[in-house]
C-alpha cells in the first residue's frame, strides 16, 4: 500500500517533468519562428521605400530617377541633420563643416574658408555629381576614410533624393536634372545586372537539385 502509494506520487512527477520538457520545448520552437519572422520582416523592408534596391553590398540604391521628382520640402526637413555643421546660404560661413551653398555640380573642396580633410576626391573624380553626392551622403566614412564629415550617413534612398533636390535648389542657376544616361550609367554601376543574375540564380537551383538527387550516369 505504502509503496503503491509512493510509486503514484513518483509517477506523478515524472508526468509534470515531462509535461514541463513538451512546454519548454513548444515555447522554443514558437520564439524562433517568431525570431525568423522578425528577420524575414527586416529584411525585406530596409527603407519602405519603392526605389529599386541595391543588391551589391555596401553600396546605395541609386536616385538620379527619383531627383526629378522627389520631395524638395522632405530634402528641407532632413538638412536639419546637417545644419549643425553647415549653412546653406549664399555667403553663409563655414562652421564644422564648410558652406553648401550652390554645391551640386561644384568642384570637390572648393568652398573658401574651410579647412577640408583632402580626402573628398580620392574617388569619383573632382566634381560633386549627383551620383557622387549619393554614395557620400549614404555612408561618408566609407566614401571617403579619414573625412571630416563625422556624420553616419542617410540609409533611405529617398531621403539621399530629397535633400540632393533640395541642395539643387540652393544655387543662382541649378544644375540640369539628371539625364537619361547619368541615369543609365547609375544604375548599371549600383544595380546587379539583370540578366546576369538571373543565369547565376538558375544555376545555383540547378546544382542544388543536382545535390539533392543523385543523378545516375
Ligand atoms: C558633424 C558635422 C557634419 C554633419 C552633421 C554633416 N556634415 Fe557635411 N561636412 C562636414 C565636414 C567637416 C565636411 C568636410 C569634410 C572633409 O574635409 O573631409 C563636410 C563636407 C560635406 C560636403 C562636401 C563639401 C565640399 O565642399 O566638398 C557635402 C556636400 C556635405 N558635407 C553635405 C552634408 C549634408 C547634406 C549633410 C546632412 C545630410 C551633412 N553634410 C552633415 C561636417 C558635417
Amino acid at each position: 500500500m505504502k509503496s503503491l502509494e509512493s510509486n503514484k506520487i513518483f509517477a506523478a512527477i515524472l508526468v509534470a517533468g515531462i509535461i514541463a520538457m513538451f512546454s519548454g520545448f513548444t515555447a522554443d520552437i514558437l520564439t524562433s519562428t517568431h525570431d525568423l519572422e522578425k528577420n524575414a520582416v527586416e529584411i525585406e523592408g530596409s527603407d519602405g521605400s519603392t526605389a529599386p534596391v541595391a543588391k551589391k553590398a555596401n553600396l546605395p540604391e541609386p536616385v538620379l530617377a527619383l531627383i526629378a521628382s522627389a520631395d524638395i520640402a522632405r530634402g528641407k526637413k532632413v538638412s536639419k541633420a546637417c545644419a549643425a555643421c553647415h549653412s546653406f546660404t549664399k555667403g553663409g560661413r563655414a562652421g564644422v563643416g564648410p558652406n553648401i551653398w550652390n554645391i551640386v555640380g561644384a568642384n570637390k573642396q572648393s568652398k573658401e574658408g574651410f579647412s577640408y580633410s583632402g580626402k573628398l576626391n580620392q574617388q569619383g573624380g573632382d566634381v560633386w555629381s549627383y551620383a557622387e553626392l549619393n554614395k557620400f551622403l549614404y555612408k561618408p566614412k566609407k566614401y571617403a576614410a579619414g573625412t571630416k564629415m563625422n556624420f553616419i550617413g542617410l540609409k533611405k534612398a529617398t531621403d539621399r533624393a530629397s535633400i540632393i533636390a533640395w541642395l539643387r535648389t540652393l544655387a543662382d542657376a541649378p544644375a540640369s536634372l539628371p539625364n537619361a544616361a547619368a541615369i543609365d550609367a547609375e544604375n548599371a554601376e549600383l544595380l546587379p545586372a539583370p540578366v546576369e543574375e538571373i543565369v547565376e540564380v538558375g544555376a545555383e537551383a540547378v546544382e542544388a537539385i543536382e545535390e539533392a538527387v543523385p543523378v545516375s550516369h
